[in-house]
């Protein structure tokens, strides 16, 4: 279904993320019909550009990160027909003008600030001086938001002298992921399972983002965050929260995020030996973080793993255990909730110990599958084994071609109005304000992570985090 028609304006239009993520999304949303034919992209960054240029930038942008469609040269060209280009000082009176010419009356407006947060105030000043900006217009913003507490309250602060909260998207682009949307459906669409999804019957939960790329190339924005600021405080803390948030009356953006927010303010403070920051050494498989880094005497985490508690009635006792890293042995992540062994068992000689785990996959091969135990087949007797109900999401509907990526999805979001997917202002200060003492800590100790060889599962102290409590860790695979 298309959307409305918009002028949606890129401020960092030639950088990184509008060339990789954005455009090659914009492009694949507007082949599939989603993006009305005459709505316009305007790339807006410092460089003096004409639209020519700018219009051979995203066809270059296009042929290196988009996927099969870049191939598609009829679509091409008529895509790249919507893009404009404007040179703007962020901080000065450069381009604003024309800016506001360039602007269409009568269709949406969006401002995508992909640019540094310093760089907010300014935008969002003129913004509404040059009157291009008004209270229908809508605000995109990108983590990093904020790198404390502080910084994130006063870049609230400033976002809202100049917008309603109504009007401010902040991009986690895990909650853009397919499969995140389907922890949701899961949990509130089937009969099943909420009624076990509690301290009664789950044992404990595990989040697991693995990642194999290493920091080449970002060193200087990554060694200053660490996987921390980096991943935790926003991808894993909204997994977390959709996992564990009480049913929302209704699916609409307050109401979910109200949930949200109540999960991250029952989080409770996590205890330093709760807690194993790691960093990669060089192997077989790579060089060292220090050496992607070009910092040879980093004590930043490239590793995290801990274990929290979210001090209320349903998760009374339920260790969350939580863990993400880069170059580990695989790509993989998934949210797998462990239920509790049985207390008893009717069958005679049976010792082992069986218990249903429900592994949601986010990626590669989205899907989920249930650990259910049956009796293993043959005739020695009732003998149990345990085996996965698997599910794939691409082998149960069928590969979709078309389907939005979480960039395109999150965009096509804020063109319909539709917050759900955006985290909210107070949502990130609670996040912040959870990490905050855990960061503190680390600097005050001079905490020195633990190393770990580049392609493994992390640090050993992760394994013990988990072996002390008689749980392990799942296979990264
Ligand atoms: C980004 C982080 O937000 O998410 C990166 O800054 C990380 O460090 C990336 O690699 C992971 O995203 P995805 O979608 O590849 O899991």
């Amino acid at each position: 279904i298309p959307v409305d028609s918009f002028d949606l304006v890129i401020f960092g239009g030639t950088g990184d993320l509008a060339r990789r993520k954005i455009l090659p999304g914009l492009f694949r949303r507007f082949r599939s019909g989603q993006m009305p034919a005459e709505a316009r992209i305007i790339g807006a960054a410092r460089s003096e550009m004409d639209d020519a240029g700018y219009r051979q930038m995203i066809r270059d942008a296009i042929a290196e990160f988009g996927s099969d469609e870049k191939n598609d040269a009829a679509g091409i060209d008529e895509f790249i027909e919507r893009l404009h280009y404007v040179a703007i000082d962020a901080t000065g009176e450069g381009g604003w003008h024309q800016l506001r010419d360039l602007m269409r009356e009568g269709v949406i407006r969006a401002f995508y600030f992909s640019v540094a947060p310093s760089l907010f105030g300014a935008l969002a000043e003129r913004l509404h001086q040059h009157g291009i900006a008004d209270d229908t217009s809508r605000i995109v913003v990108e983590k990093p938001f904020g790198r404390d507490l502080d910084t994130a309250k006063a870049l609230n602060a400033t976002l809202a002298e100049h917008f309603d909260e109504s009007q401010i998207y902040r991009i986690d682009h895990y909650l853009g992921k397919e499969t995140v949307q389907n922890l949701m459906a899961v949990r509130f669409g089937n009969v099943l399972f909420e009624p076990l999804w509690n301290s009664h019957y789950i044992d404990h939960i595990q989040i697991t983002v693995a990642e194999t790329v290493g920091v080449t190339g970002r060193g200087s924005y990554y060694d200053k965050s660490g996987a921390m600021r980096d991943m935790v405080q926003n991808h894993l803390m909204q997994l977390l929260c959709l996992i564990a948030m009480e049913p929302p009356s209704v699916y609409d953006a307050d109401t979910v995020r109200d949930e949200k927010l109540k999960v991250i303010r029952a989080l409770q403070p996590v205890e330093p030996h709760q807690i194993v920051r790691g960093q990669y050494e060089a192997s077989q498989d790579g060089p060292s973080y220090r050496e992607d880094a070009e910092n040879p005497r980093s004590f930043t985490e490239s590793f995290l793993a801990l274990k929290c508690h979210i001090a209320n009635w349903r998760w009374a006792k339920v260790p969350f255990y939580i863990r993400t890293g880069k170059r580990m042995k695989a790509r993989s992540s998934e949210i797998a909730v462990v239920f509790k062994d049985l207390g008893h068992t009717i069958f005679e000689g049976d010792t082992a110990r069986h218990r249903n785990i429900l592994s949601i996959r986010l990626q590669p091969n989205e899907g989920m599958d249930l650990q259910v135990t049956i009796k293993e087949p043959g005739p020695g007797g009732m003998r149990l084994v345990d085996v996965p109900l698997d599910m794939s999401f691409a082998d149960a509907l069928g590969p979709d071609q078309d389907a939005p990526d979480a960039y395109e999805r999150l965009i096509m979001d804020v063109i319909r109005g539709n917050q759900t997917l955006f985290m909210r202002g107070d949502e990130v200060e609670a996040a912040w304000a959870w990490t905050d003492p855990i960061i503190k800590g680390w600097e005050a100790r001079n905490d020195v992570p633990k190393l770990y060889d580049a392609g493994t599962a992390g640090p050993e102290d992760a394994m013990m985090l988990m072996h002390r409590d008689g749980r392990r860790w799942r296979e990264i695979k």
